[in-house]
């Protein structure tokens, strides 16, 4: 050889070699497991579009925190599918809606093993399927819907809620639902901010999961950001910061992990990301097909997710990878 070769693969030889420069390891202390809590059922459903998850029982749920608390995954966070929806979504707020009921169960099984979380929105709760509640001529009221989330968050903290992450994307509802925990004695619960979330399309499994359909075939377009914009999410980022946020996610994952690398190399608070329904759903239903493997798949996705920067991921995957990587 007459020229001088670089050899980047004398790092690469063996196993061994390879765990020592491995930049980043994929934990179980990094995944955190999004569960459905279904109200008047007891057994669990399956859901046909996301294979391996179900809506809980109140019983089915205590046994399967149980069990991520065996795996020692980080946390989780629950969502309800409450029996009776309505305008103002009350289900969110009731002291005895399914969420505040399925918090006080988990807390007492798990304590503080893991980090419990609640999802923060109305969708779940609303007989039109939106975040909010809607001004008479059918818009999305932000100001209105604060104060539905300020009570929903204290109904949580109540129930038991170590942490609760606004995901309805209304202006100011980081800094509404701050004040209103610290003023009912809730300084201690923190908030995860669902900051840069998108109107995307990866949602659709999610919606199964918790019967959610838009009234008259509407969007999220009005409240969630558009996909085409990067630097708006720095925007957002900033504002829930400035509002109390203690930590910030990125939602979906893997379409976007410009704005989750960009995110996480300036922010100040852990930063988390959503590997959300309906990129498990793909990963399962080319698995399925016998076309791709689907756990290496799922290993290297939420893998790149933390590469990316996240401190860690929520992925319907966490239980599967915690065993795996266990
Ligand atoms: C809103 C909420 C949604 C998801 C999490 N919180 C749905 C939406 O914005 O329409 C989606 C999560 C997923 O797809 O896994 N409460």
């Amino acid at each position: 050889m007459s020229f001088p070769v670089e050899r980047p693969r004398r790092l690469r030889r063996t196993a061994a070699l390879r765990r020592l420069v491995a930049e980043t390891e994929l934990r179980p202390s990094d995944l955190v497991a999004p569960l459905f809590v279904r109200e008047g059922i007891d057994a669990p459903q399956p859901i046909a579009s996301l294979p391996g998850v179900a809506q809980h029982s109140l019983t089915s749920l205590r046994k399967e925190v149980r069990h991520l608390a065996s795996l020692r995954v980080a946390g989780c966070i629950l969502f309800g599918v409450p029996l009776r929806k309505d305008a103002e979504g009350s289900g969110a707020s009731d002291p005895d809606g399914i969420v505040q009921r399925a918090l006080r169960e988990v807390r007492d099984e798990v304590g503080d093993e893991l980090v419990v979380m609640a999802d923060l929105c109305l969708d779940e709760y609303t007989d039109h399927g939106h975040c909010g509640v809607l001004a008479p001529d059918g818009s999305v009221d932000n100001d209105a819907t604060l104060e539905r989330y300020a009570r929903a968050a204290v109904a949580q903290a109540t129930a038991g809620a170590a942490v609760v992450a606004p995901s309805g994307m209304m202006d100011g509802q980081v800094g509404a639902i701050r004040t209103a925990l610290d003023a009912a004695g809730h300084e201690a619960v923190a908030v995860l901010a669902y900051s840069a979330k998108y109107a995307s399309a990866l949602y659709g499994p999610f919606r199964e999961a918790v019967d959610v359909t838009i009234a008259g075939g509407g969007d999220r377009r009005s409240y969630q950001q558009d996909p085409a914009n990067a630097r708006e999410a720095l925007r957002e980022v900033a504002l829930d910061l400035a509002e109390g946020a203690d930590m910030v996610m990125v939602k979906p994952a893997l379409a976007y992990l410009d704005v989750l690398a960009a995110v996480a190399s300036t922010s100040p608070v852990p930063v988390a990301a959503y590997h959300v329904s309906g990129e498990y759903a793909m990963v399962k239903a080319a698995a399925a097909q016998g076309w791709i493997d689907g756990d290496a798949v799922m290993a290297e996705h939420v893998g790149a997710i933390k590469r990316a920067g996240a401190d860690f991921v929520l992925t319907y995957a966490a239980a599967d990878l915690a065993a795996s990587c266990a």
